[in-house]
């Protein structure tokens, strides 16, 4: 193959069915107002998990890492009638820009916000189990919140974690998530190359 990893990004962004008009606003306030606005998922990857939420119909999900919301937003779109969103973020001040815009897309009420450290906020989540979990916070933490969703996930349920492509670039923590679910017998897992990676993972 010829191509390189920031012309497949660009080709895949440019054959994808563009955002709708707040998502295209969200991504330039988060360009202009936050110091690392590339943690946003953007249009390619939010796309991607639109498609899969909707393909899945799950009744509860769990997404740790809001953001300003574009993740959270994409995932609300997709669910079906009754479905619901829990979304965990320690930062008050870009949950409130989420908040905002799901208001504007009219997703705001399939999202329970829950403002505050996601380890100790998953610890004490009750509830039916969950159809999906979304991972994309604290990268030297994701060992750990996998092994606190694993037994609050549903029989036939969906982990996704991003970013999981980190370890080439040396990321310790996705270094030691990626061979932590390799090796676990538990699961199966699949790593999909899209944007920095998305790693899903299901029980067998
Ligand atoms: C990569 S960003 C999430 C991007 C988001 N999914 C999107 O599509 O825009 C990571 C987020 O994790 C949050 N975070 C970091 N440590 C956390 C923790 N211990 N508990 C909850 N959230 C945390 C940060 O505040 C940040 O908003």
């Amino acid at each position: 193959m010829s191509y390189d990893f920031e012309e497949v990004q660009t080709y895949a962004e440019s054959h994808t069915t563009p955002p709708a008009d707040p998502l295209r606003r969200l991504g330039e306030e988060t360009e202009a107002t936050q110091d690392a606005p590339q943690m946003s998922l953007g249009p390619n990857e939010g796309a991607f998990l639109r498609f899969l939420v909707t393909l899945m119909k799950p009744q509860r999900v769990l997404e740790i890492g809001v953001f300003t919301g574009w993740s959270s937003i994409e995932i609300a779109r997709g669910l079906p009638a009754g479905g619901k969103l829990i979304a965990l973020d320690v930062n008050e001040e870009t949950t409130a820009i989420a908040r905002r815009y799901a208001e504007e897309m009219g997703v705001a009420d399939r999202i329970d916000y829950i403002v505050g450290d996601a380890g100790q906020t998953i610890a004490a989540l009750e509830g039916p189990p969950f159809d999906l979990v979304f991972i994309d916070a604290w990268k030297p933490d994701y060992v750990d919140y996998y092994e606190a969703v694993l037994p609050k996930l549903a029989p036939d349920g969906l982990i996704l974690a991003d970013n999981t492509l980190g370890a080439l670039d040396g990321n310790e923590g996705i270094v030691r998530f990626n061979e932590h679910v390799s090796a676990d017998e538990r699961v199966e897992s699949v790593l999909v190359p899209i944007r920095d990676g998305l790693t899903m993972i299901r029980r067998v």
